[in-house]
């Protein structure tokens, strides 16, 4: 039995968990977000209104841009002013193709005004310079007089905008430089000096952070420009294979595959406790957040599309995987205040792909509409039962609880492929209303959408829970999902 003790609220689980990562890779930005003004996609503003639509029923909170790898060969006066008079370049990181430059710094900021959500951008680091990152925040945040803020206004936008987050480079020990930790660190700190906060709003500055277990970076990190930096981020993805060169598909696989995929997921936590416990020393009071800005599942790209487009379908594994990664995310959001999905549409575990006039949402998708109860809600740190570890039910299943406007909300999972989960929840107080009960299944550990069937997985009523005072009884089937909301 999971108890739930009055008064065991610990943390709030900021909404910026659940945010999205949109770079220059493939379909996402084009055709995926951007159709143009002349599309005959439904559009406001270039921009594909079912998009928007379905990532606002998510809540989205806020949107990475523009890169990954692509920031740090990104330069961002070629993508502002005239559309028509926008050079082109080559998008060397991504499948080669021609990047016109035609999404940048106004279509991004449209993207989010119809969206309702914040900025976070990431600066070139690696191939830029520090005179044109501090023009870049300049020309997005100064209000009256600058050749910045001038050129912004010939632009079309009169007032600054709102940029939340900034990003110094990504990945600067890979592809945003190959630099040292101690070089990087270094040269963290010039350029966020030129951050500058020119508004009211104060910029939150992250700092690139460690890939997977390098803790060292970490170290360097810390020791060298902690308290320069608000954030330092991380990345860590789910490659089922664990290999680079032959990662795993993402629908043809077996119990072996789906297991091995659910044990790497799980070892997100141990890299949010240690990469924790370096900070911890550095920074006891916990002020530096640690932005996991790039997660989630990475397979082998889908046979017949090009292979630096990074497309891949979505099952049902994939769904488990974004929650079991929430679970741990909400466990540790005393330190973790901000994480990006790796990518929004039609790039690696997406929410959404698209077919020219055609959408559907994934899997993924609707872990994310499961969890949005959890947004800003207060993390409750509910005893499992005897034998088990925290937020842990036996050997597959996994539960979350959380506390807002006076209704908990419990997710469970199971990520086994075998038996039904039965677990009690015992509530502190008597449960009067069910705001919401429902479940995401697979019929098969690789049930997906397509554009042909785009429902079969899709949340359903959640019946197989009876209330008895102030405990629920659930039973939970394998490959699947359940959201209860009472109070
Ligand atoms: O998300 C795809 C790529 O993965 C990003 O561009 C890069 O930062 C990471 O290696």
């Amino acid at each position: 039995m999971i108890t739930v003790a009055e008064g065991a609220r610990t943390h709030r689980i900021d909404r910026r968990i659940y945010g999205q990562f949109a770079e220059h890779l493939g379909r996402c930005i084009y055709e995926g977000i951007w159709v143009g003004e002349d599309s005959p996609i439904p559009h406001r503003n270039g921009i594909r209104s079912d998009v928007v639509a379905a990532l606002r029923a998510i809540k989205v909170p806020l949107v990475r841009w523009p890169g990954g790898c692509f920031a740090d060969e990104y330069h961002w006066q070629r993508g502002v002013g005239p559309r028509s008079e926008r050079p082109a370049m080559i998008n060397t990181h991504w499948g080669g193709v021609v990047e016109s430059n035609a999404f940048g710094t106004h279509e991004y900021f449209e993207l989010l005004h119809q969206l309702d959500a914040e900025a976070y951008i990431t600066g070139n680091v690696g191939s830029g310079t520090v005179a044109e990152m501090r023009d870049w925040v300049e020309y997005i945040t100064l209000d009256g007089t600058s050749p910045m803020a001038d050129l912004r206004k010939r632009h079309g936008r009169e007032q600054p905008w709102r940029l939340p987050f900034f990003g110094v480079g990504n990945e600067s020990w890979g592809c945003g430089g190959h630099m040292t930790p101690l070089h990087y660190a270094n040269h963290y700190r010039q350029y966020q000096t030129y951050v500058r906060r020119y508004g009211e709003l104060p910029i939150y500055k992250i700092a690139c952070g460690a890939n997977n277990d390098d803790y060292e970076w970490t170290e360097v990190l810390m020791a060298t420009a902690g308290t320069l930096m608000d954030g330092l981020s991380l990345h860590y993805y789910t490659i089922p294979s664990g290999e680079w060169d032959a990662k795993g598909s993402a629908t043809d696989f077996g119990e072996r595959e789906w297991y091995a995929t659910i044990d790497r997921t799980r070892q997100m936590a141990t890299l949010l406790e240690r990469h924790s416990a370096i900070m911890d020393k550095h920074d006891p009071a916990k002020r530096v957040g640690l932005i996991v800005d790039e997660w989630g599942t990475w397979y082998d790209p889908t046979p017949g599309t090009n292979p630096g487009f990074l497309h891949q379908q979505n099952t049902i594994r994939d769904a488990v995987v974004a929650a079991l990664n929430f679970n741990m995310f909400h466990r540790h959001a005393d330190r973790v205040r901000m994480t990006n999905i790796a990518q929004m549409v039609n790039v690696l575990q997406a929410m959404l792909l698209t077919d020219g006039p055609d959408m559907i949402r994934t899997p993924t998708y609707w872990a994310f509409d499961l969890y949005t109860d959890h947004h800003d809600a207060w993390f409750v740190d509910a005893r499992p039962a005897p034998g088990d570890a925290p937020g842990r039910i036996g050997v597959h299943g996994e539960y979350t609880v959380s506390w807002r406007d006076d209704a908990y909300t419990i997710s469970v999972t199971n990520a086994g492929l075998g038996a039904d989960i039965h677990v009690d929840v015992e509530l502190p107080a008597r449960v009067t209303t069910v705001h919401r009960a429902a479940i995401l299944s697979g019929d098969s550990a690789s049930s997906h959408n397509t554009f042909a069937a785009p429902d079969t997985v899709r949340p359903a009523d959640f019946a197989d829970c009876k209330i008895d005072g102030s405990r629920l009884r659930l039973a939970v089937p394998a490959r699947s999902i359940v959201t209860m909301r009472v109070g």
